[in-house]
């Protein structure tokens, strides 16, 4: 695979613009390449697909002010949206590759018969796609001349449908271990975030307490302080991931989780505010901190009075000075190569 930006996505998909036919679905794509793609391909009848609520509401935006006409749609699994006859993949550079198999294998099954599948890729020699699209679709066509980050087939016949997904376990005592669930798309797929780990180590859960989990991925986090919450505790499970929400939903009922609600939100709008006695968060440290930010303001609001917040980093040198302005002061554990903050409300 040559790590090389080629040609932009509009151009690449020109070269198979007579195979294109709505309605169309664009799955995944950066929110930049998805507008891009939208300006020059997308019609009325064009669907922009996210798993995310803020890289979904980013293109709706942009959409809106170059009055394209797309409707864009978030769900846990693009299989979920009715058939297209058209679905596009817009490849991001360094991209999950259990991700690109989850895509191809949805795609077959969002396409009506006959219907094609068009992969644009990054690299400017690919040579992942071809032979994983052939497992699905049977033919695979390549049809740029000297490089091979085109690609379409057609989807014929009939397929099982096959889910990609792995559980992990998480020790939670001697005797126990959960179970839980994960799929490509969701942080930490198919293992328990040594981060994670490190926080839910720290982290001290007081018998019927009201717990919010901001960024909850698969929702370990706050699942494990369920069970030290016991029957009478509760958990928010926030993300603005819709799979990840999906993913804790079916971990929390599979393992009895007595009390929870789950929130699908890129601003953490929902919970109620000053009703929490704990807060947890492991933010992405992207986008100079907003994420992070977005965490550590709603944790103070959600928290009541004398409630904790835990916040877990590798970062201490540019997460200290934003706890600092939120809370003040901060005590600071160190435990498995991370710095866990605990702040009081
Ligand atoms: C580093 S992962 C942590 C996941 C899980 N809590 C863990 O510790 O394994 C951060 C999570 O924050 C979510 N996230 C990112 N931006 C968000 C936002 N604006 N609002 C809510 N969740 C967000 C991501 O989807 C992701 O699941």
């Amino acid at each position: 695979m040559t790590r090389k930006k080629t040609r932009p996505f509009p151009e690449l998909l020109d070269v198979v613009a007579s195979r294109l036919k709505p309605p169309l679905c664009f799955a995944l794509g950066s929110p930049r390449e998805v507008v891009d793609l939208l300006a020059s391909h997308g019609d009325a009848d064009t669907t922009s697909f996210q798993f995310d609520l803020y890289q979904a509401d980013r293109i709706r935006t942009e959409a809106a002010e170059l009055d394209l006409p797309a409707s864009i749609e978030c769900k846990p699994d693009l299989w979920d949206l009715p058939n297209f006859q058209t679905v596009v993949f817009p490849v991001s550079l360094g991209g999950e590759r259990a991700l690109k198999l989850d895509i191809i294998e949805q795609a077959y099954h969002v396409l009506a018969p006959g219907g094609v599948f068009v992969v644009l890729s990054p690299y400017e020699k690919d040579d992942f796609f071809a032979p994983a699209l052939k497992k699905v679709f049977g033919r695979v066509h390549a049809p740029m001349e000297g490089g091979n980050n085109v690609f379409w087939c057609q989807r014929e016949g009939e397929r099982q449908r096959r889910r990609h997904e792995m559980t992990f376990h998480v020790r939670v005592d001697e005797e126990t271990s959960y179970s839980f669930t994960s799929r490509p798309g969701v942080f930490s797929y198919g293992r328990f975030d040594f981060g994670a780990r490190a926080m839910c180590e720290a982290m001290e859960i007081p018998e019927n307490a009201r717990v919010a989990d901001l960024g909850c991925g698969v929702g370990t986090n706050g699942i494990l302080a369920a069970r030290r919450a016991g029957q009478g505790g509760s958990i928010a499970f926030v993300d603005s991931n819709v799979r990840a929400i999906a993913l804790t939903e079916l971990n929390a009922h599979a393992l009895g989780v007595p009390n929870f609600e789950t929130f699908a939100t890129p601003t953490v709008a929902g919970p109620t505010d000053g009703t929490f006695d704990v807060v947890l968060a492991n933010p992405p440290y992207i986008a100079q901190m907003t994420v992070a930010r977005l965490f550590m303001d709603a944790s103070h609001r959600l928290l009541k009075k004398g409630g904790t917040f835990y916040l877990v980093t590798k970062q201490i040198e540019a997460v200290n000075p934003l706890m600092e302005e939120t809370y003040g002061s901060c005590e600071i554990f160190e435990n498995r190569g991370y710095y866990i903050f605990v702040a009081t409300r």
